[in-house]
């Protein structure tokens, strides 16, 4: 296994091939791209200064769940038109391939983006899927997209949303997502819905014990369908939640800095996922939302081996695991991982 008592340079991170699973499209916006939008459209947000607190961590307030969603509701100012959505996509997109993203699925929240300018769902869904299409072929990186619908929703509004995903499962909409404010709003009213779409064909991944408990995971995977779990951190209180993920193979969603940002760990050291691989958990490694987060996926990895101590050949089976897990076709997903562990092995003989 390679050595990481050596720290690497922030170099190396950016050289690595990735996979990422789990990134809001809405929690990917530039702050230039925003600050372009507020003088064209004469926003009262006076510079940079004045605009990064009200849309990303600010490290001088509490790190909390509400502090954290509060930032989508000032991110939803920002979708203007169907050429600034088709912009902050592309640039989504632009920006995971620079981080040098091999694979992305790219979440999105069609009622968000859709509601502060009262745009048509289907549109929105249509200006997302052909901003991706272009984009991806531009920056050479492959992607997915699935529809979130947010918990804290109004349950009519998901159905919608789930009828216009499947009219679109041919057009690169692999997933439906279960996100929002976990903390004070059930997963139960969604059971029918997210079983609909799994019999039709989407893949389910469900956001769940991040700012809840066990029991929400486990009626992510039981009741819900979950083959992956956003987050999911917490399924270590419950003995038996764990030994139902491991024995399913659901896939965890980890997103480090997040959880530390939105109060579901004190200290990044002290991050559980070295206790969720030692219970033989299928760990992937995420951003959740880097504009909000001030990360990309290689500050992710880098923090991985140089503040939790995970060693680079753990990290290199971690972007496999997620290679795996992706909602791709089975041959599909096997010859990504071939590839991405081809290119890995060539970055680490490199540095030896
Ligand atoms: N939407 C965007 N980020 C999220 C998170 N970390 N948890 C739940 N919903 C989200
Ligand atoms: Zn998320």
């Amino acid at each position: 296994m390679t050595d990481t008592s050596v720290p690497k340079a922030a170099d190396f991170y950016k050289k690595l091939p990735k996979v990422e699973l789990h990134r809001h499209l809405e929690g990917s916006l530039r702050v230039s791209t925003m600050m372009e939008i507020v003088r064209a459209h004469n926003l009262d947000v006076k510079n940079t200064g004045y605009l990064r607190p009200l849309v990303q961590i600010d490290h001088q307030e509490p790190y909390t769940f509400e502090n954290f969603l509060a930032k989508f509701g000032t991110l939803r100012l920002f979708y203007k038109s169907p050429e600034i959505i088709k912009r902050l996509t592309r640039e989504a997109v632009e920006d995971a391939a620079l981080d040098n993203i091999r694979y992305l699925e790219l979440r999105f929240t069609p009622v968000a983006l859709s509601r502060a300018e009262g745009f048509p769902m289907a549109q929105v869904v249509d200006w997302v899927i052909e901003s991706v299409r272009e984009a991806s072929a531009q920056y050479g990186i492959l992607v997915r997209l699935i529809a979130s619908i947010n918990r804290h929703e109004r349950i009519a509004q998901a159905q919608k949303v789930l009828e216009i995903a499947l009219e679109r499962k041919d057009k690169g909409i692999v997933g439906v997502d279960l996100a929002g404010n976990e903390a004070e709003f059930s997963a139960e009213p969604y059971q029918e819905l997210f079983s609909i779409a799994q019999k039709q064909g989407l893949r389910v991944t469900i956001h769940a014990g991040e700012w809840g408990g066990a029991e929400n995971v486990r009626q992510a995977i039981e009741d819900l369908g979950a083959e992956r779990i956003g987050h999911g951190i917490r399924v270590l209180e419950d003995p038996r939640v764990v030994a139902l993920a491991r024995e399913r193979g659901v896939a965890f969603e980890v997103c480090v800095t997040s959880n530390h940002q939105s109060g579901v760990v004190d200290e990044l050291s002290e991050h559980p996922i070295k206790q969720m691989l030692k219970e033989g958990l299928n760990v992937t490694i995420n951003t959740d939302d880097p504009s909000i987060s001030r990360i990309d996926l290689s500050n992710e990895y880098q923090t991985l081996t140089e503040i939790l101590g995970m060693p680079i050949g753990v990290l290199e089976e971690r972007v496999l695991a997620a290679a795996r897990a992706s909602f791709l076709p089975g041959e599909l997903s096997r010859r990504l991982a071939a590839k991405i562990s081809e290119d890995f092995r060539g970055i680490l003989a490199l540095g030896e």
